[in-house]
């Protein structure tokens, strides 16, 4: 196609999602979203102020040490790898259609990031020593580490590199087995197209949101904005800001309208590549939406808020440029070097600590100060405006399959800690009972490694008793390649343990 019919396909695009898009903030009556100083919540009398010296505040680049972040890591270390650089080109903006509420981008921009011949590692590091091989290799750029199960990494190589690390390890006895042989093969695999028949159903349906496949953002959205149309006595859709190329960030409220109802907020998609997460709280979202009146008293007793993608950049560049993108689409420093910020080291309580970095092409980038990112601060603004009793905040991400409690920044645990490890253990046995996943439970920090800025210590810093990370499956078998048979099975767990924390809210 030619540039020009190209811009108009783009345009139609652009000018028909601006057309659809409904009015979200057009609510029922008292069906309002619960504003400070409109309606008035139990949480009014609360101190819910952040602390004004950890907020926005700047670290000096000196302090800005652990560009090389511990190893025992669960997803957090990769270096980027080099083609990843080779994508942050400026021509990407010339196919870049703004319009007032959506940017659309081309879809043919940017050539894909091929990961044909690139291997996925369990690497033993029980024995001495082991550990620092691999931080000398990742500084050379010849691997990333993805995940971990505390005896073995698992550590992901370029084709390119595969040669020189096998040698690295077998000089040094260090055991390894290979688990995915080519990460293409696994991508081209992950998630299948549908069938006509199912395409046909996904339209007659009014929405395209099903749990058989990875949805593109749009049918994301979609699904949202259907719901609040088709049940606008308790569902409800607002934009709570946009991203850095202009997405929405959509957020769904579930309530009976009570405005004595605690709250539970959830997230999903912090980190793009972890599909499995927007498809799980969308599952969740699903099941309380479409059968509100039939669920339990204690789902319907509490005011749930929902943001399925809070990084929707980042997780179309995954359906797009490169399937194992993580961080937000922040471009780099006049269009050129490296883009992207963790959006979960970015949150505003101790930012700037360990397990972050400060350099932009870091995989775990903390971004120029607290809060500097579009996404995490629409979240921060929404929490400051929002006069919700919350009283739980859990955010999806993967893998390990792991239930996580603060603190992240330090290996400490909060005065309340027995009551969520307790809670957190609850959880994992339903996990357990309902699909037979194990998930372990423990406070991120000591658990995993300690990682500043996360959004799980942010909530928990703003009073919000149980807050969890929960990192979905797998345990390393497909990584962040999880293929879509699973979905269902994973998000009916989570549902499991949803249900569990919700229980335990209404009791206290
Ligand atoms: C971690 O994974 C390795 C390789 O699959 C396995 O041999 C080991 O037992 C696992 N360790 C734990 C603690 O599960
Ligand atoms: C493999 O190692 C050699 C020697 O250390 C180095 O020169 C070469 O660039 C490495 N290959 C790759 C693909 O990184
Ligand atoms: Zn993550």
């Amino acid at each position: 196609m030619g540039s020009w019919s190209t811009a108009l396909v783009l345009l139609l695009v652009g000018v028909t999602v601006v057309y659809t898009t409904p009015l979200v903030n057009e609510k029922q009556p008292g069906q309002e979203w619960p504003k400070r100083g409109a309606v008035l919540q139990p949480s009014d009398d609360k101190d819910t102020e952040t602390e004004p010296e950890t907020i926005f505040e700047e670290k000096s680049e000196e302090e800005a040490i652990l560009d090389e972040i511990p190893v025992k890591t669960i997803e957090d270390s990769s270096e980027p790898v080099k083609e990843k650089q080779d994508l942050d080109n400026t021509d990407n903006e010339v196919d870049t259609i703004k319009t007032k509420t959506v940017v659309i981008k081309s879809e043919t921009a940017s050539p894909k990031v091929d990961y044909s011949g690139a291997q996925l590692w369990k690497v033993s590091i029980e024995k001495e020593g082991s550990r620092n091989i691999l931080v000398r290799l990742r500084r050379r750029n010849q691997i990333a580490t993805w995940g971990t199960n505390g005896t073995a990494i698992d550590v992901f190589i370029k084709s390119d590199s595969i040669q020189n690390v096998t040698r690295a390890l077998n000089k040094e006895n260090i055991p390894f087995e290979v688990v995915i042989e080519d990460l293409q093969k696994r991508i081209d695999e992950e998630n299948p197209p549908l069938d006509e028949n199912e395409a046909e159903l996904q339209d007659r349906r009014g929405h395209r949101m099903n749990w058989k496949q990875y949805h593109r953002l749009e049918d994301i959205d979609g699904f949202l904005d259907y719901l609040s149309k088709t049940y606008p006595a308790t569902v409800s859709v607002n934009a709570i800001g946009k991203s850095h190329e202009g997405r929405e960030l959509k957020v769904l409220r579930i309530s009976n309208g009570n405005p004595s109802n605690k709250a539970i907020f959830i997230d999903g998609g912090i980190h793009a590549r972890e599909w499995i997460s927007p498809a799980t709280v969308t599952y969740i979202i699903n099941q309380f939406a479409e059968n509100f009146d039939g669920e339990s008293e204690d789902i319907r007793k509490l005011d749930w808020y929902f943001l399925p993608v809070m990084n929707p950049d980042g997780y179309e560049y995954t359906h797009l440029n490169d399937r194992l993108w993580r961080k937000n689409r922040r471009p780099g420093i006049a269009g050129r070097g490296c883009s992207g910020v963790d959006l979960n080291r970015n949150f505003g309580y101790r930012w700037g600590g360990k397990g972050t970095s400060s350099s932009p092409c870091s995989e775990i980038y903390r971004g120029p100060r607290a809060f500097s990112e579009p996404e995490s601060r629409a979240v921060y603004e929404f929490f400051e405006k929002s006069a919700a009793n919350y009283v739980a905040y859990v955010t999806y991400h993967s893998y390990g399959q792991y239930i996580l409690y603060p603190w992240g920044y330090e290996n400490a645990v909060p005065p309340d800690h027995d009551d969520l490890q307790s809670v957190g253990d609850k959880m994992a046995s339903v996990i357990q009972s309902t699909g037979g996943d194990y998930y372990s439970v423990g406070s991120s920090s000591k658990l995993l490694y300690p990682a500043a800025g996360g959004s799980d210590d942010w909530a928990k810093s703003q009073g919000i008793k149980y807050t969890y990370t929960i990192e979905l499956n797998d345990k390393g078998r497909y990584g962040f390649v999880l293929p879509t048979t699973y979905i269902e099975n994973v998000a009916k767990e989570s549902l499991a343990a949803l249900r569990v924390l919700a229980a335990q809210v209404n009791k206290e």
